[in-house]
């Protein structure tokens, strides 16, 4: 078998990483959703969802991937537990799905580029949307986005993977923070602030069921967790760096890109009135190229905008590729560019589906569904299966004693898998009465 690859540099895995969790998730989705459910009231219940239950997920993730050095799926026998390699599965098929729909909307964001250089949405934002979202032009923005992740994928770890992100990361970083001071020159942004940082608390108690799944498939999603991601990544990670630390760092940082796209976002939206717009698949977009149409330098903020969202979605697409590509390179030792072609090719022609109008479908079995299942049983096997000896990989390269690593342990037996469960159920219900209710079709 080919030597396994592994990161130049811990640096380059923190980017890596990072660049994986800061995608779609927080320049599209964070702020919509945010904005959508009443504002800092979710941001707090999200901030929660982040630190209490993603962190301590993440560090799982890592744990099982650097103990086992593999792909999601080989973890679970690598480690001796042949029979849960199915909840890593479940994690790469996630990846799969949502690679699928990812690079469609990956497309539209193509296609916003395009239109900011021409100024096609300019006082048309819905039509230019409903030109671009579906059918054969999203279809052909979604096979370009495709085979740029397919190209860097077969790049290899560090010259396509490590590369890419330590280039994306700083650019995204810098440019949301000139768009964010921007913002704050625009009339209306303290309207904008205030409904993003005061918390209305009675909007928390009326809309429970709903913004607890939301902000927990929002972190999840974030923070790539349920994907079988982090597994892969930290499989090729050096057996001396502190987990805890890396992953503090990598939680912080795409907490740091989606305040920093809210603070950039909502001063937009109250400067052109579409502050508590509803969030389907489409909105984000169309209030945005919107706004754009009608601000000073609109334009030209729109260019820098979306080209901003296409790194943060390139440097995430790539991990959705790894995640199910890595698998297969491990088990069946091919080439990595051949498998990068071949898993590509497939996510993207199940990508066609969504890209016929079903995004909003795809993103809600996966927020709901799948990943609340993934996350559930890679808990229950970490926190109730593993030996006590893998679970010692968390303190590897750390000053941490065992006591630091029993608390967690417990941590990870019993409130992570009861708060997933809950929110398991309530996504199953919510997604259930969409389907009922044709939100979908
Ligand atoms: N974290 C990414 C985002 O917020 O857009 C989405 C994602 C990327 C999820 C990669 C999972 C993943 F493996």
């Amino acid at each position: 078998m080919a030597q396994r690859e592994t990161w130049t540099s811990r640096v380059g895995f923190i980017f890596a990483a990072v660049g994986s969790a800061v995608g779609l998730g927080n320049i599209w989705s964070f702020p919509f959703q945010t904005a959508s459910n009443g504002g800092a009231a979710f941001l707090v219940v999200y901030l929660l969802a982040v630190f209490l239950i993603g962190f301590p997920t993440m560090l799982i993730e890592f744990v099982i991937g650097r103990r086992s050095k593999q792909n999601a799926v080989s973890a679970f026998s690598e480690l001796g537990y042949g029979n849960w390699t199915f909840a890593g599965a479940i994690g790469v098929f996630a990846s799969f799905i949502t690679l699928s729909f990812y690079s469609v909307v990956g497309g539209w964001v193509i296609s916003y580029i395009v239109g900011s250089v021409t100024g096609g949405y300019l006082g048309q934002a819905g039509t230019f949307f409903g030109s671009i979202s579906s059918g054969t032009v999203a279809i052909g923005a979604h096979a370009v986005f495709m085979a740029v992740t397919i190209a860097i994928v077969a790049g290899g770890v560090a010259d396509g993977i490590e590369r890419a992100t330590k280039f994306m990361i700083p650019a995204i970083l810098v440019l949301l923070v000139g768009l964010a001071a921007w913002g704050s020159t625009l009339a209306g942004s303290a309207a904008g602030y205030a409904y993003y940082l005061s918390p209305d608390f009675g909007v928390i108690a009326s809309n429970f069921t709903s913004i607890v799944p939301s902000a927990m498939g929002q972190a999840f999603f974030t923070l790539s967790l349920g994907f079988g991601v982090m597994i892969a990544y930290a499989s090729y990670l050096g057996r001396d760096d502190s987990l805890p630390a890396d992953s503090a760092i990598i939680v912080v940082l795409n907490t740091v890109v989606a305040l920093l796209a809210g603070f950039a976002v909502f001063p937009i939206l109250a400067a052109t009135d579409a502050l508590t717009g509803s969030t389907g698949a489409g909105t984000a977009f169309v209030a945005l190229a919107g706004a754009f149409g009608q601000l000073p330098a609109g334009q030209v903020i729109g260019l820098v905008f979306f080209v901003v969202l296409l790194f943060a979605a390139l440097s995430s697409s790539i991990s959705l590729l790894e995640a199910p590509a890595s698998y297969v390179v491990d088990r069946y030792d091919v080439a990595r560019p051949k498998v990068a072609v071949g898993v590509g090719l497939v996510s993207f022609v199940i990508g066609i589906v969504p890209a016929y109008g079903y995004v909003g479908l795809f993103n809600d079995f996966v927020f709901n569904i799948l990943l609340p299942i993934a996350v559930l049983f890679i808990a229950l096997f970490a926190g109730w299966v593993a030996n006590r000896e893998s679970i010692d990989e968390l303190g590897r390269g750390t000053a941490l004693g065992q006591g630091a690593t029993t608390l967690w342990l417990w941590w990870v037996r019993v409130v992570i898998p009861i708060v997933v469960a809950y929110t398991l159920y309530l996504g199953v219900t919510n997604f259930y009465t969409g389907l009922t209710t044709g939100a979908y079709f």
